[in-house]
């Protein structure tokens, strides 16, 4: 890979290409190579390139008022972002904060729960359950509530053990056993779930949290029909708060305005983190916010009545600007919809192209799946009948998403996401932007497509 000097410490084991400008989905190369971006970075980009109503509202901003605190002062476009996300949510939700990332904007789900049980005078309530295999950011907090072994290996001797603990993920493909229905799978799940509230003392326990759809992990991984009511149900039971994270999945990504909408079997949080799609245009606002129920709002507003989580960035007007911008696009040109028809299209290609009895990769591809705007694609090689793999010792999602580089296509390839102690899992993600064409969306499988079989054979023994 290129070995070009660099004053930064990156987070790729190589040093990763310069980008110079975007244009749709497109990406210009410093060495003068176009790419398309078929993962919207990771999930961001939701309304295509340098979209001129982005454009406008964020250099209109820009001219207007770039900062204020949010502790001393609100913004035009704070408060009407808010509105619009409170508005456009059936009664969900009551009130935002906002934050400046996923992992801000979980921590702060993380941080406004305990308040709330605080503040409703239930300070013993201190746990809280997620799932293995998921993924809720990158600090220490929200590693800790998350469970994706090897991201949090080399922190996992400071991690917090006493207060986050985790059941087992909903991932029918690879947990759900062989005699089993679906609706026993999610049996099995909601009393293990019930099981852990009863061990840690249901009056402990703030909440359950889960990813509607699992994205930076497993790769795009929904939960069976009627999971995510049940789970609800424990809590519900018990008292405890039913929170989601939509920072990958959300903001119409999966095809509705939130996943859960859809994906999970309409059964609304009393918390939710969105943000990559909350701000996702290619004029990039770092933003991410706290939806929050009306049942939370009651509770905060019987008491101290303010949010007690802050940082400085949060909710400043050029994020916001650039953020409702992207909102009244995705509304005003009804990309929630188109999103949806897109995928129905991508997902038809995935499959045919992956799994046909005549596709190379089929013997390998375990799994196709997704919606919208967000596919995943599981490889397994245990498959003893099929002609043998040797990747020597290198990882094949990897080596793919290298290769996807190489022919001009930007994806995301995990690895570790299959199996509990995080040694299996080959997975790539795609996600193009909701307005992608019919022929930027071919494009993107062909090249998938082609890097995959470039690969495949290569490497077979
Ligand atoms: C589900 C989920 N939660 C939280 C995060 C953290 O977001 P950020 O990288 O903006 O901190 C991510 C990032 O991929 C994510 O996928």
């Amino acid at each position: 890979m290129d070995a070009r000097p660099t004053s930064i410490l990156h987070r790729t084991p190589w040093t990763p290409p310069i980008a110079i400008a975007t244009d749709g989905v497109y990406i210009d190369l410093e060495d003068g190579r176009r790419v398309i971006d078929g993962i919207g970075g990771a999930a961001v980009a939701c309304v295509g390139g340098n979209h001129p109503k982005v454009v406008k509202a964020l250099k209109d901003q820009i001219d207007r008022m770039s900062y204020v605190y949010n502790m001393q002062l609100s913004s035009q476009p704070a408060e009407e972002l808010a509105k619009l996300l409170v508005d456009t949510s059936d009664g969900a939700f009551e009130q935002v904060a906002f934050l400046s990332g996923g992992s801000e904007a979980m921590e702060a789900v993380i941080k406004t729960s305990r308040q709330y049980y605080v503040e409703v005078g239930q300070p013993k309530r201190t746990n809280y359950i997620a799932r293995q295999l998921s993924f809720h950011g990158n600090t220490l907090s929200t590693l800790s509530l998350a469970y994706h072994p090897g991201r949090r290996a080399p922190y996992a001797a400071i991690l917090d053990y006493q207060n986050f603990h985790h059941v087992s993920p909903a991932y029918a493909k690879r947990f759900q056993k062989p005699d089993e229905t679906e609706e026993r799978y999610v049996e099995r799940l909601r009393q293990e779930l019930e099981d852990k509230f009863i061990e840690l003392g249901p009056e402990t326990v703030i909440g359950f949290v889960a990813e509607t759809v699992v994205g930076a992990t497993t790769g795009v991984v929904s939960a069976p029909k009627g999971y995510f009511n049940a789970m609800k149900s424990v809590c519900d039971k018990y008292g405890a708060l039913f929170m989601l994270d939509e920072v990958m999945c959300g903001m119409g990504r999966m095809g509705t305005m939130h996943a859960w909408q859809s994906l999970g079997d309409g059964a609304a949080p009393d918390l939710q983190a969105v943000a990559k799609g909350l701000g996702g245009g290619r004029v990039y606002a770092a933003i991410g916010a706290v939806l929050i129920s009306p049942k939370v709002a009651k509770g905060i507003r019987g008491s101290s009545g303010l949010l007690k989580h802050g940082h400085t960035y949060q909710a400043n007007p050029l994020a916001c600007a650039a953020s409702l911008a992207v909102q009244k696009v995705i509304i005003e040109e009804n990309l929630v919809v188109q999103c949806r028809e897109n995928g129905i299209h991508m997902i038809a290609l995935l499959k045919d192209r992956l799994q046909s009895p005549n596709a190379l990769a089929a013997p390998y591809t375990f799994d196709v799946r997704g919606a919208g705007a967000f596919f995943g694609v599981e490889f397994d090689f245990s498959n003893l009948e099929a002609r043998r793999v040797d990747m020597k010792d290198q990882q094949f999602a990897m080596v793919v998403q290298a290769r996807c580089l190489e022919n001009g296509l930007v994806v995301i390839g995990m690895v570790g996401g299959s199996s509990l102690d995080g040694s299996k899992g080959d997975n790539l993600m795609l996600g193009p932007a909701y307005n992608a064409t019919t022929e930027e969306i071919e494009k993107i499988v062909d090249i998938f497509v082609k890097s995959i079989e470039e690969v495949l054979t290569e490497n077979f023994a």
